[in-house]
């Protein structure tokens, strides 16, 4: 694919929205298959490696055999061989052509935006969305490079959509299912809207993982991903990754990563890549625990909200069901009382760990008010339904009465009821 010494000087990229996205090879495989087979095969570099596992290349850097010919790949910031075989890997089961990672999935956001937008352009968008990325967007991105984000009024209307974008829209971006508040957007209905005004979309598949959900397939042009979540799935990795058309994430790669940034190392690479041949076990399991933690809380008389796709009463659940395998094992919870309430649950757990990520194998709580969206407006998290009293949880792989149990017993040192 690539003539060596033939990748500087990268055109940016066009978005062509009646161009197919061809999508990296192994498409007769099913998922499970091809996370423990796509872009290395054993035999395939048996002469060099001899190896049942996919080799680690720590070098971050690569001789020139002849002055007038660059070697591929030239510089560990840009590209390595172990993390080109993660990059491979993933974008085979997105179902895109090609891939980039990044140092974290903010760092892959921003990668993006940096690469594609210009001073006086804007991305739409909504207020369900991660913490890191609202910054980007209300603050970072505006103040700094003059890039604009609009956040649509009603994500659930796909006219709500269409009136933000004009002329200057470089990217429509949806988050789905949102992460904390699970809102699930309809991925076809947004990209028909997008496609109409020739602007491409982007979803963020970090909370469903394309074991669950498969964006391109359903119309999306490119995909973001936090790897730090269920993709490595156990707090052990920081990356991100962009998932979409060669020509883009070439263009992030020679035109921004190049200058700015790192791919991911080559050992967070291989941990990568080894967590990935468990992605789709994990997520079945996941999806399973948490279904039965959001019935429990759905019951509990100390709960007074429960937001997570596999309930019946979720307002995009019949839209969840179509358009994803299972739930994931995010949701979030509310108990009546507030910030003091939340300490007090929180404190209470003895399994369930307090801390700042989702999509561990252990399950972890969070409170979005005061660590993620603090930087929202009160008025924005009402919008977005970050209550006061939110808990989000990520469900884990335990035993899923032992986390019941947890949160029984937390939730019955709460004196109020709903
Ligand atoms: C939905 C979503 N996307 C992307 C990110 C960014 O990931 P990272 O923590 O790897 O920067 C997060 C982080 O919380 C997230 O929740």
């Amino acid at each position: 694919m690539h003539d060596e010494g033939q990748f500087f000087m990268r055109e940016p990229w066009v978005y062509d929205p009646n161009a197919l996205q061809p999508s990296a090879g192994d498409a007769e495989w099913g998922f499970a298959t091809k996370a423990l087979h796509a872009g290395f095969h054993p035999l395939d570099d048996l002469e060099r490696f001899r190896a049942f596992a996919p080799p680690i290349v720590p070098s971050m850097t690569f001789p020139y055999q002849r002055f007038d010919k660059i070697p591929y790949p030239v510089y560990g910031r840009t590209k390595t061989p172990t993390a080109a075989l993660l990059e491979e890997r993933l974008a085979t089961l997105e179902g895109g052509e090609a891939c980039v990672t990044a140092g974290s999935g903010s760092q892959a956001l921003f990668n993006l935006i940096f690469t594609i937008a210009r001073p006086g352009d804007n991305v739409v968008t909504t207020l369900n969305i991660f913490g890191e990325g609202y910054k980007q967007a209300a603050s970072i991105f505006p103040e700094r490079c003059g890039v604009q984000f609009r956040f649509v009024e009603d994500p659930a209307d796909p006219a709500s959509w269409a009136r933000e974008i004009d002329d200057r829209t470089k990217l429509v971006w949806v988050e789905t299912p949102s992460n904390p508040c699970l809102f699930v957007t309809d991925i076809r209905a947004v990209a028909d809207v997008a496609h109409a005004r020739g602007v491409p979309l982007l979803v963020d598949n970090t909370t469903a993982t394309a074991a669950l959900q498969q964006p391109l397939a359903l119309g999306a042009d490119i995909v973001l991903l936090s790897i730090t979540k269920f993709l490595s799935g156990n707090a052990t990795v920081l990356g991100g990754a962009i998932v979409g058309p060669e020509a883009l994430t070439e263009d992030i790669r020679w035109n921004t990563t190049e200058f700015i940034g790192a791919i991911m190392q080559p050992f967070d690479s291989w941990l990568t890549l080894q967590y990935l041949e468990t992605l789709a076990l994990r997520m079945d399991r996941h999806s399973a625990n948490a279904q039965r933690v959001a019935e429990f809380l759905v019951a509990h008389p100390k709960v007074k909200l429960v937001n997570y796709p596999g309930l019946p009463d979720h307002p995009q659940h019949d839209l969840a069901k179509r358009q994803m395998k299972a739930n994931g094992g995010l949701l979030s919870f509310a108990a009546p009382g507030g910030i003091p309430a939340v300490g007090r649950v929180v404190d209470s757990f003895k399994l369930i760990i307090h801390a700042v990520t989702f999509g561990a194998s252990r399950t972890i709580c969070m409170h979005p008010r005061t660590i993620t969206h603090e930087h929202m407006t009160p008025a924005e998290r009402d919008r977005a339904g970050i209550d006061d009293g939110l808990i989000r949880l990520s469900v884990g792989l335990e035993e899923s009465d032992d986390i019941i149990a947890d949160l029984d017993q937390a939730l019955a040192k709460l004196s109020v009821t709903r």
